[in-house]
């Protein structure tokens, strides 16, 4: 017989197994011997939530939680990101109310609002009396990426301890209106908000593009990618087939509608063709 920990571990693998041929429709073996085992399947097990339970979250977790991401590696250690917490429930009401079709806003018992900070820099150095001759894209793009990666680091943390999540980018359908809400200073732009709370509801995994369209050995592979996401779009069809089509009245009824058929209408539509004048009028230089 095996020792206990061991028919654990073989039954992760055999979990973290099934998750993975769920989320890419492809056979990947899982070693049962490997160490970690319950951290993968939580990973790969991930699903965004949009209805939580009427549960606070309480204080001191946030702020657990968001030390937590914050301790996220950071580009050079420049650490040019922060999190806003929105704890006045009136001012998350105002920022669902300029999102109505996104209800799970106002709903969130947490509501925090991801930040990418080039205001620190140059501020830095000013105080130090010293140039700054750095003020260009790779500011805007270091803080940006930093923020990404805390906002990751903060989903995987509040994940471990049973949270559900949605990031909100449809914030920045509003970048100047929230930025004035929460009294962004120049060179500090919202990334994304979170919704945060104890999940209502299981959720289920969203299958993703196969492996061969986004994992590369050596150098870039754009072979047969249509026949890849053709293939992709009949797999997520039969596991999560879309409840409506996007914009018929302009598109027609398609009979079959996947992934890269909404994806194509999704962004047959302007969308946020104004951030890149916000991102400038908040002082960051973009070339
Ligand atoms: C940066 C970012 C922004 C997002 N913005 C929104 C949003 O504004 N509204 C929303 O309902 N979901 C949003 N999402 C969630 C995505 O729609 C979701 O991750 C995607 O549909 C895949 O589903 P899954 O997370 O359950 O795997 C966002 C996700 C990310 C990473």
């Amino acid at each position: 017989m095996l020792p206990i920990d061991q028919h654990d571990a073989g039954r992760t693998a055999e979990e973290l197994e099934h998750i993975l041929e769920e989320r890419f429709g492809a056979s990947i073996p899982v070693d049962p011997k490997l160490q970690g085992l319950d951290q993968l399947a939580r990973i790969a097990r991930h699903r965004s939530h949009r209805r939580f339970l009427e549960r606070a979250v309480e204080p001191g977790l946030l702020r657990l939680l968001c030390a937590c991401a914050l301790s996220a590696p950071s580009k050079s250690d420049l650490q040019q990101a922060d999190i806003l917490i929105v704890r006045d429930r009136e001012m998350q009401r105002a920022i669902a109310a300029l999102i109505p079709d996104m209800p799970w806003i106002a709903d969130a018992p947490a509501f925090l609002v991801f930040l990418a900070n080039g205001r620190r820099l140059p501020h830095i150095a000013e105080a130090r009396d010293k140039p700054f001759p750095n003020d260009h894209l790779d500011l805007f793009f270091n803080a940006a990426v930093d923020g990404a990666i805390v906002l990751a680091t903060f989903l995987r943390a509040a994940a471990a301890v049973g949270l559900g999540h949605c990031p909100i980018s449809a914030i920045r359908d509003h970048a100047r209106a929230v930025s004035e809400m929460l009294a962004l200073p120049p060179r500090v732009i919202p990334i994304a908000g979170l919704c945060v709370g104890w999940p209502a509801e299981a959720g289920s995994i969203t299958p993703r593009l196969g492996l061969e369209v986004t994992l590369h050995q050596d150098r870039y592979a754009a072979e047969d990618v249509m026949r890849h996401i053709e293939a992709y779009d009949r797999r997520r069809e039969a596991r999560r087939p879309y409840a409506h089509q996007r914009s018929p009245e302009r598109w027609g009824r398609a009979t079959v509608y996947g992934w890269s058929e909404d994806k194509a209408r999704q962004y047959a539509e302007p969308l946020r063709a104004d951030f890149g004048a916000f991102v400038r009028a908040k002082g960051f230089r973009l070339d």
